[in-house]
């Protein structure tokens, strides 16, 4: 298929057109390069041998697309774009609302257009709020998000669940994904967080490289088996390879689908920390602080439909994700 990926020059992006490529797909991509870097598309095309078409544009802009559609025949679209960091959403809610709503209308508009209704859309694992269910399926109701990037991503499914419920030619995956980490193999690729990282993992490779002093574990008093969060981390490669699995979904005319991408294992921040420090040899000096607001104590998924219907299912463990990841960094200590 002809895939084209909107945002694709970010961190899951990037990986994603690896294992399309290796899948045989063709890929397309558009991304305004606001929270990435055109080297990560140079890196991709290294790996795979071949330049990545890219159009460097807001999903926003209407003409834009339409050129893409013209140009192109795009057979479905995955659709990564979107600001995601959630501390600044709170912030700035405007800016979250305005860009995740609106690139996903104009691009939906568009599409239909185009007669291109196939659609896979990066979700979240922060649309179950608390999980009222551990582990995690997807018949779990969806909770009560605690901030504006959370509410764009739980609203944005709604309105792709009415659209497909209002046209049956559209197939419609929602893909909630659970918290990536990890980087390429190669050490060539890799997340490349602007400024001081919210996420876990960048926070540790940073500090063991020396850019940041110590990392901070917030809260230890959470009901868990340490005391500090629970979560369930999965290797960029392996989200990337259930993008390609999706779209045996979307060839099978799925209508809507919603599958949970993760391992279905819980780490706590110590137990990534442990990992990581053994696993690389490196010290990772942290302190407790106090919880972070908004944050809960455990998440972790079911992942068995998505193995089930999909034949998707994670391969790589936790030494995996933190070797590639402090591979990606020590090899890139500035990023790209
Ligand atoms: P990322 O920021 O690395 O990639 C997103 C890309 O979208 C960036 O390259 C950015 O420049 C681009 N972009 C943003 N708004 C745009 C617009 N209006 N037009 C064109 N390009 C635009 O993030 P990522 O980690 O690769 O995440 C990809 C998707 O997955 C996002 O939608 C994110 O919300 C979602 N997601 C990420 C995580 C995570 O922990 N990384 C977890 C769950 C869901
Ligand atoms: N944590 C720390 N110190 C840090 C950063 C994080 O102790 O410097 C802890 C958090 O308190 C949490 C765990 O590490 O217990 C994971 O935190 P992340 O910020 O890496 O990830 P979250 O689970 O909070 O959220 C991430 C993405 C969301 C996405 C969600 C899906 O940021 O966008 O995963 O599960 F929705």
């Amino acid at each position: 298929m002809n895939i084209l990926l909107t945002g694709g020059a970010g961190f899951i992006g990037s990986h994603t057109i690896i294992e399309l490529d290796k899948a045989g797909h063709d890929v397309v991509v558009v991304d305004n390069l606001c929270n990435s870097n055109p080297e990560a598309l140079r890196r991709v095309a290294k790996i795979i041998g071949k330049e990545v078409p890219f159009v460097e544009a807001d999903v926003r802009d209407r003409a834009a697309m339409e050129q893409i559609f013209t140009d192109n025949k795009i057979d479905a679209v995955i659709h990564f774009a979107g600001l995601k960091a959630v501390g600044e959403s709170v912030s700035k809610p405007l800016e979250y609302y305005e860009n995740n709503m609106n690139a996903t209308f104009v691009l939906l508009d568009v599409m239909r257009k185009h007669g291109c209704k196939n659609l896979i859309f990066s979700s979240s694992a922060t649309v179950y709020g608390d999980p009222a269910i551990i582990p995690i399926t997807e018949d779990c109701p969806k909770g009560h998000c605690t901030n504006p990037y959370g509410q764009t991503k739980s609203m944005l499914e709604e309105v792709l669940i009415d659209v497909q419920k209002a046209d049956k030619e559209w197939n419609i995956v929602l893909l909630r994904y659970f918290n990536p980490i990890g980087a390429h193999p190669s050490g060539t690729m890799g997340e490349n967080p602007n400024g001081i990282p919210n996420n876990l993992m960048p926070y540790i490779t940073q500090t063991a490289v020396g850019i940041r002093k110590e990392l901070g574990v917030f809260g230890n008093d959470y009901d868990t088996h340490d005391g500090t969060g629970v979560r369930d981390y999965i290797h960029v490669c392996d989200l990337a390879a259930g993008h390609v699995a999706a779209l045996k979904a979307i060839d099978r005319k799925c209508g809507l689908a919603i599958y949970n991408l993760g391992t279905g294992h819980g780490y706590s921040v110590l137990d990534v920390v442990n990992a990581f420090m053994k696993v690389n040899g490196v010290n990772v000096p942290y302190v407790i602080k106090p919880r972070r607001p908004g944050d809960i104590a455990t998440c972790y998924c079911d992942p068995a439909k998505a193995k089930a219907e999909l034949g998707w299912e994670a391969q790589y463990g936790i030494e995996e994700m933190c070797r590639d990841s402090w591979n990606w960094q020590k090899n890139n200590p500035k990023g790209y």
